[in-house]
């Protein structure tokens, strides 16, 4: 027997729909500097740190700040994503999660959260999900940003098994390259256009039926 199979779940976009209110807050910032982007631009943000999005989205706008004034920037972003998350609520959970993670539970899979998120564990908390996860790292413990593997190989080592006996659910490329290169199994949840390097791809959780989890777990490394 080879060692224990863990399971690390990216927490924006595949445990909750966060995507939606990063957008309405970044959005709101590039609106206050006088320019827009669009929902196809957004989509480069996914999985990617607070500091790199806000890079990103400035260049976008041709603009450039102080230090001073790019930090009181992130700073209101955060304050108006934060608006948002506090109303949210266990009903948030995407459709079939809860499922999968009962299953995994149940089963003694160590799990984990490997998010960029510097608010994962306050939303964990409001979506009564915290306490569920043996091992959680988020933009707190990190460095380096996806397309990293850092926040993979710290949940790896913290849920004290080996990199090709994790399987990664992610719904960023960022984060499907970052578990490809920990040589983790990566799986999409998302577009199979756009998440085409994932070692397998699902629209959401609804599609994952235990058989394929089972056979993951009985796999050999990756
Ligand atoms: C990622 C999101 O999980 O976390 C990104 O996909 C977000 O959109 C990043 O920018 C950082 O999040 P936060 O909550 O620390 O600003
Ligand atoms: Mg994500």
């Amino acid at each position: 027997m080879g060692m224990q199979k863990a399971i690390i779940f990216d927490l924006d976009g595949v445990i909750v729909d966060t995507a939606k209110f990063h957008f309405l807050a970044w959005r709101k910032l590039a609106n206050d500097l006088g320019f827009d982007f669009t929902k196809e631009q957004n989509e480069q943000l996914k999985g990617v740190s607070r500091v790199e999005s806000l890079k990103k989205i400035l260049n976008w706008g041709n603009m450039e700040l102080s230090e001073e004034e790019f930090n009181r920037q992130m700073g209101l972003k955060n304050e108006n994503y934060l608006s948002y998350v506090n109303k949210m609520d266990k009903s948030e959970i995407l459709p079939g999660v809860p499922g999968v993670l009962d299953y995994l539970i149940e089963h003694d899979i160590p799990i984990a959260v490997g998010s960029a998120s510097k608010n994962a564990r306050t939303i964990l908390k409001k979506i009564d999900l915290h306490d569920k996860f043996n091992v959680i790292v988020d933009g707190n413990d990190v460095t380096k940003a996806k397309p990293n593997p850092e926040v993979f190989l710290i949940a790896a080592e913290k849920l004290k098994t080996s990199p090709e006996n994790c399987v990664v659910f992610e719904d960023s490329v960022a984060g499907i390259q970052a578990a490809n290169i920990a040589e983790m199994t990566s799986i999409g949840i998302g577009e199979k256009n756009v998440l085409n390097e994932a070692d397998h791809v699902f629209a959401d959780f609804t599609e994952i039926d235990i058989d394929f989890i089972e056979k993951l777990l009985r796999k050999e490394g990756k």
